[in-house]
């Protein structure tokens, strides 16, 4: 079947929504939240987490930067599957490191991997630690923790950035909407090319 065919039957285009930032910066809670969103108005749309694939597919890697990139890589390799089956696939990793996302973009194909930087200070993530992990990393229990002692590089060109200390989920979500919508991912027919 071809991409055309498959974007006739779901009436919408594969693609991928990859959420980038600092762990605590709410990349979970928003791809959750436009997943809901997204099926509840018929789409097919389906999360990827760090938090879930590091239990199965990535089970077997850590957090030095050559497993984060085995890691991104995988997860960048999945995420071109589900876009290739039509749907819009959402991802939840850090992706700290600019040259794995780049990898990512490469292995989905730029026209169609829409990269978000949930971009929320480190204070505010530390202040919410919802899994105790900054308390932890600064006690030094933790090594290599992104924000703390790993690197986290911002991306340069995102197609969205979302400061979820300024904006709430629903705002946050309206926005992936507007994004998916104005890249023509909602219909089945591709935009005219520019
Ligand atoms: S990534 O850097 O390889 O993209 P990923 O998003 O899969 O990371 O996993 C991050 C999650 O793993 C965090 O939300 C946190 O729960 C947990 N974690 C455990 N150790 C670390 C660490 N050293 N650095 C960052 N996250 C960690």
């Amino acid at each position: 079947m071809t991409a055309a065919e498959r974007a006739r039957l779901l009436g919408q285009r594969g693609c991928v929504v990859w959420l980038t930032g600092l762990s605590g910066s709410g990349k979970s809670t928003l791809a959750s939240a436009l997943e809901a969103a997204l099926v509840a108005a018929g789409r097919a749309a389906y999360v990827l987490d760090g938090d879930n694939l590091r239990h199965g597919l990535n089970a077997d890697l850590g957090f030095s930067p050559a497993e984060r990139a085995e890691n991104v890589r995988r997860a960048g390799e999945v995420a071109a599957l589900f876009a290739d089956a039509g749907l819009i696939a959402i991802t939840s990793f850090i992706s700290p490191y600019r040259a794995d996302r780049a990898a990512a973009r490469a292995a989905v194909g730029t026209a169609r991997f829409l990269e978000v930087f949930v971009d929320a200070p480190l204070e505010v993530c530390e202040r919410r630690d919802p899994k105790q992990l900054y308390r932890r990393a600064r006690a030094g229990e933790i090594e290599e923790f992104t924000g703390v002692s790993a690197p986290y590089e911002p991306p340069l060109e995102p197609a969205l950035t979302l400061d979820t200390a300024r904006l709430d989920a629903a705002e946050c979500v309206a926005r992936l909407l507007g994004l998916l919508d104005g890249g023509g991912f909602l219909t089945a027919t591709a935009p005219p090319a520019d």
